[in-house]
């Protein structure tokens, strides 16, 4: 709540009228609009009920508010004096455009995690600090010479980037691929967001996993794209079941995220990729293969991605250093034919001029750094202990409450509740307790089910954040 400056040169009703002023510039008081009263602004405001006659004063003065005897104070519907003009209707703006809001479960946990830092995290998809490289990037950003031009780069990226990139694909992933075919991305959320907005048109139909972190993007209804559902076990998508999809909605366009999935964390086991890759290309459907989480695997083998195994072409490569290093330095790619490429960066240059070259620098030193395997490694023996740690603690709290399938690799943990709750009164319950977690709903499941995310938390808070959850859970059950 804003409060005058003591010690500021202004005089206490001078700031208090500017601050009105904005406040009513902003359209929080429209036109017409009853003002608090001068008593109950004075409270609010912790100063004397003078000092904000004053501010009135001035605010009449100006034409911007008109008192009248028996009515309060009201925000003039000619605030700027003589001539008529109108503040726009900012709310109306706000609600225009074609970018959907967030989902409503998802304001509300950023809201919840805003209100209370202290809240015990299972639903941020990322990193805690104490598994991300901070040490040896900020050792590498201080290495970094000093820049000799920092004009607009080429918008599909840093070429050095791009060539560390094509390197750890081939390296990690089995992809051989050149610079001239990685485009530099901010993460794969903006490569999902070219993808959607360049390639497809409003009214194509997509096809994405069910469940699936692609359901809590608002932006494929922003994209006017019609998005239907795989339905997916343990082991993933069955892909037989494209092939009526395909048939009753056309499908233009398959989503996958085969290892580790977001959030189930299931792994596609390699005779359905085999078939997936065989039914896309006699259909001649493209698929993107959504991978962030591979180089996760707390076994650390080297599963084979789709693009590996592609020999026609059908595969849109999508990764990032997110979930195996920074969510914050927002780099991510995409391995595409040249011609899609060439599209998307085009597109780039028109909305932003490709990334920031200063991360671009950081990532390629990372990836190419004697740093870059020992932290995967550190990275992997943490993330199990984390999920062992979840696992013990659901064991403990709640026998016979919950059913989950253990993930080798990634950070979620998919959990059904046996006696099915409602997703809504579930959270509210677990926020007040001190706990957020993601309702399965948002990711297209019925509600009953929870996505708890173990790479955020801190591990010696895990244990209180599942019994708290159990608090809120039993309170719903009981
Ligand atoms: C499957 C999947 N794809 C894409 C993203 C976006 O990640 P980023 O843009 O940080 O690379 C996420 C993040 O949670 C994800 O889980």
């Amino acid at each position: 709540m804003w409060k005058p400056d003591r010690h500021s040169k202004k005089p206490l009703y001078e700031q208090i009228a500017d601050h009105l002023e904005q406040r009513i510039s902003y359209g929080e008081f429209p036109p017409g609009s009853l003002l608090p009263s001068e008593r109950k602004l004075a409270e609010q405001l912790g100063v004397n009920r003078s000092t904000v006659i004053l501010a009135f004063g001035e605010l009449r003065s100006m034409g911007i508010i008109e008192s009248r005897p028996g009515s309060g104070t009201h925000v003039s519907k000619y605030k700027w004096g003589a001539v008529p003009k109108h503040t726009p209707n900012w709310k109306r703006y706000a609600e225009g455009g074609s970018f959907l809001p967030n989902l409503p479960f998802l304001r509300r946990i950023r809201e919840a995690l805003q209100q209370n830092p202290d809240l015990i995290d299972f639903a941020s998809g990322e990193l805690s600090a104490d598994l991300s490289p901070l040490g040896e990037i900020t050792e590498l950003m201080g290495a970094q010479p000093s820049p000799s031009y920092l004009g607009y780069d080429h918008p599909q990226g840093y070429m050095p980037l791009r060539q560390a990139v094509a390197s750890y694909l081939d390296r990690y992933r089995g992809v051989q691929t050149t610079e001239s075919s990685v485009l530099i991305t901010s993460g794969s959320q903006q490569s999902l967001y070219l993808i959607t907005q360049c390639l497809l048109s409003p009214g194509d139909a997509v096809a994405i996993e069910d469940p699936s972190y692609h359901y809590s993007l608002p932006m494929f209804q922003s994209a006017g794209l019609r998005i239907f559902g795989l339905p997916a076990d343990e082991g993933g998508i069955r892909p037989e079941e494209i092939r009526s999809l395909v048939k009753k909605h056309r499908i233009k366009m398959i989503f996958v995220n085969p290892n580790f999935q977001n959030p189930t964390g299931a792994l596609l086991p390699d005779d359905r990729r085999g078939k997936l890759l065989e039914i896309a290309s006699e259909l001649g459907l493209p698929i993107v293969e959504d991978d962030p989480y591979s180089l996760t695997d707390y076994d650390g083998l080297d599963r084979p991605s789709l693009k590996s195994m592609d020999r026609v072409g059908s595969v849109l490569y999508i990764g990032s250093l997110s979930k195996i290093a920074a969510s914050g330095l927002r780099v991510g790619w995409m391995v595409a034919p040249h011609s899609i490429v060439e599209r998307l960066a085009d597109a780039r240059q028109q909305m932003d001029f490709g990334l920031s070259v200063i991360p671009q620098q950081v990532a390629a030193r990372f990836l190419e750094s004697p740093y870059f395997e020992p932290h995967l490694e550190r990275l992997r023996m943490q993330l199990r202990l984390k999920r062992d740690l979840l696992i013990d603690a659901l064991h403990q709290a709640l026998p016979k409450l919950i059913r989950f399938h253990v993930p080798q690799g990634g950070i979620h943990l998919w959990c059904q509740l046996v006696p099915e709750v409602n997703d809504a009164k579930l959270l509210e319950e677990a926020i007040k307790k001190g706990v957020v977690f993601v309702p399965g709903s948002v990711y297209g499941s019925d509600s009953g089910y929870v996505r708890f995310t173990f790479g955020r938390a801190k591990a010696e808070n895990i244990g209180t954040g599942i019994a708290k959850f159990a608090e809120a859970l039993r309170a719903l059950i009981r």
